[in-house]
């Protein structure tokens, strides 16, 4: 495990859909990192339970969205994929950060104020769950967190924690740094192009699901909504939603954006989404069946497979931050 390759670690929760946004600003820059860097990929049920996950679905949810990451194109050859929840190492130096991490650090975070905000009550684990994913990352002493633009302040309360360790127990953690891709880091929502696209948004227009029946995905791209004029032309403040379309275009078939406008130009909305329905139709359907072909079985080997590979590895950080904290060690 240990080369001279940079280390890159991301997750995603296997809280049910993933969507196009999920694939164009997360997945297909895992993929992209895979061969000149040490990957690790993790599937962060932890994480997905700070909201309340039916117990009958979770595990099904779990193996889903490992075939999600192999569909993308993961190789578990070159990565190492496992369930957060295998590796106790998680929870335990989350446990040690908590101790480390300010009241006031987490009341910066926006996110749980944005999940909690349609929530009667919010739980503790939401509240503090930047810390855990602090964990994850500091655990593998990970260089690079290839993440949507939503996550980059969780990676920055990481940094923060790293170094306050670093500075008042002694040098254990490196510092790590979040990458976002320059196209794609916020895919918009397809019903409103003022909001991400979202799992949690209250209507199943407002995202394309991975998993979603290729012609039903095709037919949201037709109802999605457009801004005023008829020009398609990239100009995110002006026209927020063709731009988010024309991205999502782009990202999907590899022509870049000022392609696109050059063979729009003077041809109107319905004609462009027409074809990028089409584009979406084609993507889910070779998706899917990449997606279908994986075993249950087979899934369960890769999570079990990488849990192995990367246990000594986060033994070996959660002893260092032990024994700086002056923890006696005494079993194995
Ligand atoms: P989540 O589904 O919220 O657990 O997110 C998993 C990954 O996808 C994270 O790296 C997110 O930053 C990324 N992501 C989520 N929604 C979007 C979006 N609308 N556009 C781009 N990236 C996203
Ligand atoms: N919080 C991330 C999300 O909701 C998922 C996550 C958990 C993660 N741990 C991580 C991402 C570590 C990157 C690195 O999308």
């Amino acid at each position: 495990m240990i080369t001279n390759k940079p280390t890159v670690f991301s997750g995603i929760q296997p809280s049910g859909i993933l969507h196009v946004g999920n694939y164009l600003g997360a997945l297909t820059q895992w993929v992209d990192l895979q061969d000149q860097s040490d990957c690790i990929f993790c599937v962060v049920d932890y994480h997905a339970i700070t909201v309340r996950q039916e117990p009958a679905k979770l595990g099904r949810q779990i193996l889903d969205t490992v075939k999600i990451y192999l569909a993308s194109g993961i190789n578990p050859a070159k990565s190492v994929i496992f369930q957060q929840s295998d590796i106790s190492a998680h929870t335990e130096l989350a446990w040690i950060l908590n101790c480390i991490a300010r009241i006031a650090d987490l009341n910066k975070m926006t996110q749980f104020k944005e999940k909690g905000a349609s929530k009667e009550s919010v739980s503790v684990g939401l509240y503090d769950y930047p810390v855990l994913m602090a964990a994850d990352i500091l655990l593998y002493q990970t260089d690079i967190v290839p993440v949507g633009e939503d996550q980059v302040q969780h990676v920055e309360l990481a940094r923060t924690l790293a170094q306050r360790f670093n500075r008042d127990y002694g040098q254990v953690f490196k510092i790590p740094q979040a990458v976002i891709k320059k196209q794609g880091a916020r895919i918009m929502g397809l019903d409103d192009p003022a909001k991400k696209m979202s799992k949690s948004a209250s209507s199943p227009n407002n995202y394309i699901a991975l998993t979603d029946a290729p012609e039903a995905a095709a037919k949201k791209i037709m109802r999605a909504v457009t801004d005023s004029g008829s020009e398609i032309i990239y100009e995110p403040k002006k026209k927020p939603a063709i731009s988010n379309l024309l991205v999502t275009f782009s990202l999907l078939n590899g022509i870049n954006i000022h392609e696109l406008e050059t063979r729009y130009r003077n041809k109107g909305y319905g004609e462009f989404k027409k074809d990028l329905a089409q584009e979406v139709k084609a993507f889910l359907i070779e998706f899917q069946l990449k997606y279908n072909s994986f075993s249950d079985d087979e899934v369960k080997r890769i999570l079990q497979d990488g849990a192995a590979k990367i246990l000594p590895v986060a033994e070996q950080t959660l002893k260092k931050v032990k024994n700086k904290l002056g923890i006696l060690i005494l079993s194995s």
